[in-house]
């Protein structure tokens, strides 16, 4: 109810509010937005939604099996994760690695203070000589010889929406009547016109009347703030999402916006903000562009399943004891209708040394 209010506050002053303002509001006010509200929890047992790390240490377990053949090939020192959520994965990391293979440190940079103090209480579970390898810092500056991390964050980062109506396209605004919250439209500007007509243009076709979809523009600032301060990293992206064509598909006329509570999807929505967490898929073909603007190299791109096979998920599978829960976790992790294949995995690079050659189905070609 209190986030609702500062909601409606900051609709009467402005007019309106964009919709990523909105998001930004639900996901991230202090103390109520939803990745700052302490009443909510990311445990698998009582969450609105599971991550690949929170389903099984074995996920975790390929992530190590990664990192430790990326630092055959590449000098790396210290590992970076961005957007660690309860700390899980940074945990099992940090437990499974081995000795001669420990970062010198690991550092997390968390946008929510909540979950700051989550991951603290995890880490402080180590032995004191590898908690005390953990560092949260805002400013990654100088960080040099890196293994970068970012596991479901890009969903959580503020998209805009858009629709297209009688062939004009329009912003989705969020606007205040009567004491309620409602969707309404503003026309874009022409720059922002002409950054949807380019899509248009790549993928050969124009939305129809009615479309509805979402574009990032902060995914510019979050990659070039990485790119322009961390030198010589390796950097694994995980999240669900497709390649431009896909993204923008016509059958996928309502976009990506998931809100979920309870572990089951909601509609859209302009009530109990900050009890419900809301996301979007990612547009790899975007994240490609700015690669490529960065004369950064992509080594892979390729879905969750194929990622896991490689880095020997079944042969850590065996780890599971109880059968039952070992084929539930393969099968939620691996199965195409459920994350195998909607996880996309992309691997980039400032520089090797040598080549490096990645062993996972090459899906480059649907960027
Ligand atoms: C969906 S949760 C994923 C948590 C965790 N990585 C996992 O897979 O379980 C998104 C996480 O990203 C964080 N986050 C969102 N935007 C961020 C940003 N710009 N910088 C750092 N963290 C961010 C959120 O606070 C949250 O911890």
């Amino acid at each position: 109810m209190e986030l609702n209010k500062k909601i409606h506050a900051k609709v009467k002053h402005n007019g309106y509010i964009t919709f990523d303002d909105y998001m930004d509001m639900c996901l991230y006010y202090d103390d109520l937005g939803y990745y700052n509200n302490k009443n909510i929890s990311l445990n698998p047992k009582n969450s609105d939604f599971i991550t690949g790390p929170e389903i099984s240490p074995i996920y975790t377990d390929s992530i190590i099996n990664f990192y430790n053949n990326c630092k055959k090939n590449k000098e790396i020192d210290y590992v970076l994760e961005f957007g660690a959520g309860s700390g899980e994965l940074a945990y099992n990391f940090l437990k499974n690695v081995t000795s001669n293979n420990m970062p010198k440190k690991y550092f997390i940079l968390e946008k929510s203070k909540y979950l700051k103090r989550q991951q603290k209480d995890k880490i402080n579970n180590l032995p004191k000589e590898i908690s005390k390898k953990v560092e949260w810092i805002n400013d990654i500056s100088n960080i040099k010889n890196a293994f970068l991390i970012a596991n479901e964050v890009l969903d959580a980062i503020p998209a805009k929406r858009f629709i297209k109506k009688e062939n004009q396209f329009y912003e989705k605004i969020i606007k205040s009547k009567d004491g309620k919250l409602y969707f309404s439209k503003i026309k874009c500007k022409p720059l922002l016109e002409e950054k949807i007509k380019n899509i248009e243009n790549r993928i050969n076709f124009n939305f129809t009347n009615n479309y509805c979809f979402e574009i990032n523009f902060l995914y510019e600032e979050f990659f070039s703030n990485i790119f322009k301060n961390v030198e010589n990293f390796i950097f694994i992206l995980i999240d669900y999402g497709y390649g431009e064509k896909e993204f923008y598909h016509p059958d996928r006329s309502t976009g990506t916006i998931q809100y979920y509570k309870n572990n089951k999807k909601i509609l859209d929505n302009l009530n109990n903000q900050g009890t419900f967490d809301i996301s979007v898929s990612v547009d790899f073909s975007h994240i490609y562009r700015i690669i490529n603007f960065h004369n950064l190299q992509l080594l892979s791109y390729t879905t969750q399943e194929q990622f896991l096979l490689e880095t020997n998920i079944l042969e850590n599978s065996s780890k599971l004891s109880d059968n039952f829960e070992r084929s539930n976790v393969l099968k939620s992790l691996l199965f195409p209708s459920d994350m195998g294949e909607n996880f996309k995995i992309m691997i980039l690079c400032d520089h090797m040394k040598k080549s490096f050659k990645m062993n996972f189905k090459d899906y480059r070609h649907r960027l």
